[in-house]
């Protein structure tokens, strides 16, 4: 990685600062990284899954209430809204790219719902348009979870902005990581001290531990120096990174078009995805993930559906779009690491019939 010369050298100055808890560097990495994907308020947590936690709480989710969520996603989307006392309620998506869609979001509307919860499967954007209209229409808190979709943009906007709240996570194969570690994004800046409260244990931070006074409980969901440093080097290149993503993702869709039996996702007209992962539609996936095999090429589904496990049991109901979708789904993969020679390679073979 190009950022190792930098990397250690701030590590070192950190962990000798003797100041590696939650201070300097991590106010540093929230304003670095607001400003450089233009959001508005980020609190830096110490996972993704932290700061979907937070996101629920502050759209007030609690026991018994319905959270409108999708089972095409990773399982921490939902366990989170388990972690809130929320039940999914999961729409279907779009059989075209995994998406939430907007109908069905607003058909599984009922008394109950607390929020709406969607994700930017695989780096793609949701339509935008249409969800935030169904939001608004039933006055309801919209949570982006853009743990996938660092980068990516609809009609102009980043993801992350248009929602009342939205999430980052910075695990370990992400396009930008400290290790582990999250971003809780907050429009309404008079939330910010109830998040930040949320964060550390219902504490007041920066107030004499004896003159505070614990409200409501909190959790230990901060981000610390260490984990900061890594993020304040890892800003420097991410949007080479994130470029390399977006060259590699344009090239598979113009290249794979057109072949017999397989097909690129297909977004919103405004959907500008940021391809964490390059999603392809076959229709038979699993000579896909053989044939790319042979090429030392890992191409697999990645996500089980989540209705399929058992947590979730009581929320499964009939999802013909995501069946057709899940049937027909394999990621490519088409990071920084992946090379001209590579993804030529990888077409090859696809063409190959
Ligand atoms: C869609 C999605 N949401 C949330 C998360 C949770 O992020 P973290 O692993 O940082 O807790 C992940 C992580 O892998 C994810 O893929």
């Amino acid at each position: 990685m190009a950022d190792s010369a930098l990397l250690m050298p701030a590590l070192q100055a950190t962990l000798a600062s003797g100041q590696i808890g939650e201070g300097e560097q991590v106010r540093e990495f929230e304003l670095a990284f607001a400003a450089a994907f233009g959001l508005p308020h980020a609190l830096a947590m110490s996972s993704g899954t932290a700061a979907l936690h937070a996101s629920l709480h502050l759209a007030g989710v609690g026991p018994g209430d319905e959270v409108i969520s999708t089972a095409m996603t990773a399982e921490p989307t939902n366990i989170a809204i388990l972690h809130a006392g929320g039940r999914p309620v999961f729409a279907d998506v779009d059989p075209a790219n995994g998406n939430l869609d907007p109908a069905s979001v607003e058909a599984s509307i009922t008394p109950r719902t607390r929020a709406i919860l969607l994700v930017h499967y695989a780096g793609y954007p949701v339509a935008m348009e249409a969800m935030l209209e169904v939001a608004r229409r039933y006055g309801l808190p919209l949570i982006e979870d853009c743990a996938h979709a660092l980068g990516a943009h609809y009609r102009g906007a980043p993801v992350g902005t248009m929602g009342d709240f939205a999430i980052f996570s910075f695990q370990a194969i992400k396009h930008l990581t400290t290790g582990d570690g999250g971003v809780l994004v907050c429009r309404d800046e008079a939330r910010l001290a109830e998040a930040r409260r949320f964060r550390w244990f219902g504490l007041e931070r920066g107030v004499d531990r004896t003159h505070t006074n614990i409200g409501a409980v909190g959790y230990k969901y901060n981000m610390n120096n260490i984990n900061a440093t890594i993020g304040l080097v890892q800003l420097q290149s991410v949007r080479e990174r994130l470029q390399r993503h977006i060259a590699n993702g344009r090239w598979f869709d113009r290249e794979l078009a057109g072949i017999g039996g397989l097909g690129p996702a297909a977004c919103d007209s405004g959907a500008e995805p940021s391809y964490w992962l390059y999603t392809l539609l076959a229709d038979d996936w699993a000579d896909v993930v053989s044939r790319l095999a042979e090429l030392k090429v890992q191409a697999s589904k990645l996500h089980r559906r989540n209705d399929a496990h058992e947590v979730f049991a009581s929320s499964r109901r009939p999802l013909p779009g995501l069946d057709r979708f899940y049937d027909r789904l394999v990621h490519l993969p088409c990071g920084w690491w992946v090379d001209d020679e590579t993804r030529e390679r990888v077409a090859d073979s696809l063409r190959k019939g």
